[in-house]
């Protein structure tokens, strides 16, 4: 590992290009073992960045096999001409303010097992190219700040790929000799090349049209293998509904006649912007009410609208180097966010949203991995498309929009549109257009700023205080910001506090301040900016209790000394439904980490009966809102239980969860029942909000039930799974009994593959599951699957199945043996060589390795040590590795 280690790129290295790509002209000759490509570039002087002389023109590329270099009509000669080494092409003096350069590579797709570039999926040809992958198709300024105009020719055998397609319009196709054709497409935006796509294949497509709100006609396309054509419908509807509500919450418009969806089985990631031609991973595209579940369905919904909205926020609008992603990412997350809130329900798609956040980002944020939204440096670019990024980068604009509110907030967006379309810009330019879009609004944009520049999660202390006499309340805030890598002192950020106090009664108390002239609403937003802040509220009748961050309003841990009573009366009460969700989970972690201390200091666990009371309260309102109640009755995970402890107790966190779900299902066993009951459908299957709701709560109902391992539950459980009608109740029932003991196990999990073995998408479910079981013979079973004749290490989706489910084992996972960590550290090590993103991917599971016991700790500092001794390590792997051993 330490021979030549890879070298980091940093944000204060930035400088403009030279030399401006302002014309691509591309030429694909897809031929069986080895593609041409011809690229034929337009280059300017930059205007931009005035320089004197000869410039050098340096171009990336990778993997590439060089045939022909020429300028103007030059053919160039190598070393003397210009030089090429594994990285790059330069051209050493290139003269004047003009130039035109064609270059000729050959590649070969067929090889390409890392998905990045052109590659090849069950048979068709398609491209990846964010962030760095069109290097790896022909030599060029694989930057975002070069923009260009393409025109690209595919040229390929009819037969096997009688689809050719690219961006932008189709303006000319024809026949060629020996049975082959071509399709000529110009896409007349100005973009970066991460966007830039092709496809070529065999394949079906199903069509809509959508009106805009300026009368344009588009026609909307969707490209599967054929066989798939019946698994359209919901990907297009959710096209649609993204496309019209784009135009009226952001006031954007698509801006081609064309809008193309191509679904491939074989993609790193979830999808892909690529301008008018999004290129999707089929997970995220098919679903049948009898091979997708509903959250398949809801994935779908929001992945196809977050593709759609990125056409304005991430390609009319990009960004200037690789440091900004979350310019484009923090911000369409946040649409999309907004986007599945309006068509669902909002108060649960927040719940869910912070659960991800949580799960994912928090982790992320407490470990060796830890960056700012804003990164400062990377050695893989790959490495920061993390929940940092997204995720957190979503929260940050969550947070301009409650500091400014609905309507500055959208003021703000329509300065940045109108500044920077067209251009490539910083998250400090998306700053800027906020402040200058909202000058009335007193809020210091440079504090702020830090939570770009700031990695690590607040932790906010809060208490409060109540004077009977004076009839004043006062709330005490202290933030704290952990340390993290590079990172030992933090300053105090801004933050929206979006609060109230709850009376006695139940209601929200009208808020006045100290000094204020008249009360206001019951809920208001405050702004926390020091260190330590206190604020006094004045004519409170009686002791209130404090609703805080409501909506979690800004993503941070909150500590306040709840008694369990006041988090009962808050799970009741609370106008704000998240935190009426909120406290329960408080209450929940609370009485868990007690368990498990118990369990560490050899007494026994107990559940305290108020606990049981307040679930039954749950239960007993838990039609009102079927959706929300669902969730309000699911613990706390394993991990987010495993963040509140220095030294994480795997086992103990497990079993205490186990035994409480198993005290709740006892408790209330003929609630759940009838809950169980009332939620069953009536009528044909559909996705509504409604219907999602009765399948949600039917099925918690349903898993504690089953937690108390009776036969009644059992075999309600097995008869579920034997005759629902939707892929949602049939397999959290296989879940279910794969997490059982019962005698029907095996037979059910063979059944359920003998049926499914050709629809690949559900038998990723097949293998997840019995990844994450928690059965003490799992990492057999796991190592055994990897030869299933329906598991592939190539594919992405098989992998993140198996051994990302099993990375979501805890129990397993981080096994004391140290079996967990063998098995990861093997499927890395295999990846490796064929697919460093997905490698990587896997790798980050042992981030978190030292806040394990010591026996664990040596067994996953083995496991890493072997991966950093792997010869030609990636950089991806490399770099996640190098973190995770430091300090
Ligand atoms: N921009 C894509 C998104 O919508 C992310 C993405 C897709 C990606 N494929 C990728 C990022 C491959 C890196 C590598 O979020
Ligand atoms: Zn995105």
């Amino acid at each position: 590992m330490d021979k030549g280690s890879p070298k980091a790129i940093h944000l204060k290295d930035y400088a403009a290009p030279a030399w401006r790509i302002d014309t691509v002209d591309l030429h694909f000759d897809l031929r069986d073992g080895a593609t041409t490509v011809t690229s034929r570039l337009g280059l300017r002087r930059n205007p931009a960045r005035p320089t004197q002389g000869p410039q050098p023109l340096v171009l990336d590329g990778q993997d590439l096999a060089l045939l022909s270099v020429t300028l103007g009509n030059r053919t160039l000669t190598a070393g003397t001409d210009y030089t090429v080494d594994a990285e790059t092409l330069t051209l050493p003096g290139l003269d004047g303010t003009e130039a035109s350069l064609e270059i000729v590579t050959r590649i070969t797709p067929e090889t390409n097992t890392a998905l990045e570039g052109l590659y090849k999926s069950s048979g068709n040809y398609c491209t990846q190219c964010e962030a760095e992958g069109f290097r790896k198709i022909t030599y060029f300024q694989d930057r975002p700040d070069v923009m260009a105009k393409y025109t690209v020719t595919v040229e390929a055998e009819r037969a096997r790929y009688p689809v050719l397609l690219s961006n932008g319009n189709l303006v000319d196709q024809g026949e060629s000799p020996d049975g082959r054709h071509w399709t000529r497409w110009q896409d007349p935006w100005p973009k970066p090349c991460y966007l830039f796509a092709l496809v070529a294949g065999d394949l079906r497509h199903i069509e809509d049209r959508f009106r805009t709100c300026s009368g344009r006609d588009v026609t909307l396309r969707i490209y599967v293998e054929p066989g798939n054509e019946d698994k359209c419908a919901h990907a297009m509807d959710s096209l649609k509904k993204s496309m019209k509500w784009d135009e009226e919450a952001y006031g954007r418009e698509y801006d081609l006649d064309v809008f193309n969806i191509v679904a491939v089985g074989d993609f790193n990631m979830g999808a892909m912007e690529n301008k008018s031609l999004n290129i999707f991973n089929t997970k995220y595209i098919l679903a049948r009410p009898d091979t997708a579940t509903d959250t398949d369905f809801l994935g779908i919904e929001s992945v196809v609208a977050h593709e759609y909205f990125h056409n304005w926020t991430g390609n009319r609008v990009t960004c200037r180097d690789w440091f900004q992603l979350s310019l484009k990412e923090g911000l369409t997350v946040f649409r999309d966010q907004q986007f599945s809130a309006d068509m669902n329900s909002a108060p649960v798609k927040r719940i869910q949203d912070v659960q991800r956040l949580r799960q994912v980002q928090f982790t992320e944020d407490a470990g060796p991995t830890a960056h700012p939204v804003r990164p400062e440096s990377y050695i893989e670019i790959n490495n920061f498309y993390t929940p940092t990024v997204y995720e957190k980068g979503a929260e940050v604009l969550r947070m301009y929009r409650t500091l400014l509110g609905a309507a500055g907030y959208r003021k703000g967006i329509d300065l940045y549109f109108q500044r920077h379309d067209g251009q490539a810009v910083t998250t400090d330019d998306f700053l800027a257009a906020m402040r200058d879009a909202n000058p009335d609004v007193a809020v210091d944009w440079e504090q702020f700023r830090l939570w770009y520049a700031q990695a690590g999660t607040p932790v906010i202390d809060a208490d409060g205080q109540y004077d009977a006499a004076a009839r004043t309340y006062t709330l005490t805030l202290h933030q704290t910001i952990p340390a993290t890598p590079g990172q030992p002192v933090k300053q105090p950020m801004l933050m929206p506090v979006a609060l109230g106090l709850v009376g006695t009664d139940g209601r929200d108390l009208p808020l006045r301040l100290q000094g204020e002239a008249a009360a206001g609403e019951g809920s208001r937003v405050l702004v926390l900016n020091q260190a330590r802040q206190s604020v006094t509220f004045v004519d409170v009748p009686t002791a209130p209790v404090p609703s805080l961050f409501r909506g979690f309003s800004a993503p941070i841990r909150l500590r306040f000394p709840y008694s369990d009573a006041q988090l009962t009366f808050l799970m009741a009460h609370d106008s704000d439904a998240f935190n009426r969700w909120e406290a329960g989970q408080t209450l929940a972690v609370k009485i868990l980490l007690d368990m498990v201390a118990d369990r560490a200091a050899g007494r026994p666990m107990t559940v305290p009966p108020a606990f049981l009371e307040a679930v039954g309260a749950t239960l007993a309102r838990a039609h009102d809102d079927r959706s929300f109640a669902s969730l309000a009755l699911t613990l706390p995970s394993e991990t987010y239980l495993g963040q509140q402890m220095d030294v994480i107790d795997v086992d103990g966190i497990h079993a205490a969860r186990e035994q409480l779900r198993q005290a709740i299902g006892s408790a209330h066993a003929d609630t759940l029942r009838a809950v169980y009951d009332a939620c069953r459908e009536h009528g044909p299957f559909s996705i509504t909000p409604d219907a999602i709701g009765r399948r949600a709560l039917k099925n918690t109902a349903l898993a504690y039930l089953m937690a108390t391992g009776g036969a009644d539950a059992q075999a309600l459980c097995l008869q579920q799974y034997r005759t629902a009608a939707g892929m949602t109740d049939v397999i959290i029932a296989l879940m279910l009994i794969a997490d059982s003991d019962m005698a029907e196990r095996q037979s059910c999990l063979d059944a359920f593959a003998e049926r499914w073995q050709g629809e690949a998408l559900v038998m990723d479910k097949w293998f997840m599951i019995q990844a994450m079981a928690g059965h003490p013979e799992t990492v057999k079973r796991v190592t055994a699957l990897l030869s299933h004749p329906g598991f592939s290490i190539r594919n992405p989706n098989k992998v993140y199945a198996l051994v990302g489910g099993f990375t979501g084992n805890p129990v397993c996972f981080h096994a004391a043996d140290g079996s967990g960590y063998a098995f990861l550290a093997d499927r890395v090590i295999e990846l490796n060589a064929l697919n460093p993103q997905v490698a990587s991917r896997m790798v980050k599971a042992f981030a978190r390795w030292r806040n394990y016991d010591g026996e664990r700790q040596a067994a996953a500092k083995v496991a890493l040590e072997r991966i950093a001794h792997t010869p030609d390590l990636s950089r991806d792997v490399y770099e996640i590795v190098a973190r995770s051993l430091e300090g």
